[in-house]
């Protein structure tokens, strides 16, 4: 499974890179704005620092201009995903930018359905949203078993995206679901890491360390 970074924050990124682990990015105008940069720079500066797709999101709202918008994303850097939302008028931008070679995540995605209509359009990636489905009171995990079978069934080569991680208990149901990528803000990424017995593990043995080898030849 891989793992992607749900930030636009340099520092974020720049720390989760170093863990080695990282595999991409995802990006949304909502994170992009807190960075106060203007896009083109900030998906730059993302892409200097993780070698990996980074998705970054056309705001507008027809397909002509999501076309435009995707284009001129694609080429700031080669490892650029465009994203797109899941409307009529985005899908038919995916068709467009797929036949242009451009690759494309299709987000804001809450039912199998338009996991379906992305897929056929030649997505790249689909996102469906497991903690906004979850919010309010559907089972966002059945949400992505569902497309895993439905992809499965017919062979899509669309990638699943889990966005809208809350905490490991996603990741852990994520990933009993087989998805390709999962991405993860980086508070999520840090918990990934703790166990209160590791840490008391990890105490008790430099403990017993420190006890043998080091106070006796104070
Ligand atoms: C995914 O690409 C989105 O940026 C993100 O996961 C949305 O998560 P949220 O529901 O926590 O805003």
């Amino acid at each position: 499974m891989k793992f992607f970074i749900d930030s636009a924050n340099l520092s974020e990124l720049k720390l989760a890179a170093e863990l080695g682990i990282i595999d991409g990015v995802t990006t949304n105008p909502s994170l992009i704005a807190k960075e106060g940069v203007p896009v083109e720079e900030q998906v730059r500066k993302i892409c200097d620092i993780i070698d990996g797709d980074v998705s970054a999101e056309v705001v507008s709202t027809t397909s002509k201009e999501m076309i435009g918008e995707g284009r001129r994303l694609a080429k700031i850097h080669k490892n650029v995903v465009v994203k797109v939302p899941m409307i009529a008028e985005g899908i038919k931008a995916v068709g467009a930018l797929a036949k242009e070679g451009i690759r494309t995540n299709v987000t804001l995605c809450f039912s199998a359905a338009q996991a379906l209509v992305a897929a056929k359009a030649g997505a790249y990636i689909i996102s469906p949203f497991v903690g906004r489905v979850d919010d309010i009171g559907w089972p966002g995990i059945e949400l992505i078993d569902n497309i895993m079978k439905i992809y499965g069934n017919y062979n899509y080569k669309t990638q699943v995206l889990a966005a809208s991680v809350r905490g490991p208990l996603h990741v852990i149901e994520i990933a009993k679901s087989g998805v390709h990528i999962v991405t993860l803000t980086y508070k999520v990424l840090e918990q990934l890491f703790h166990h209160p017995l590791t840490d008391k593990g990890l105490e008790q043995f430099l403990i017993d360390h420190r006890k043998a080898f080091e106070l006796t030849n104070v």
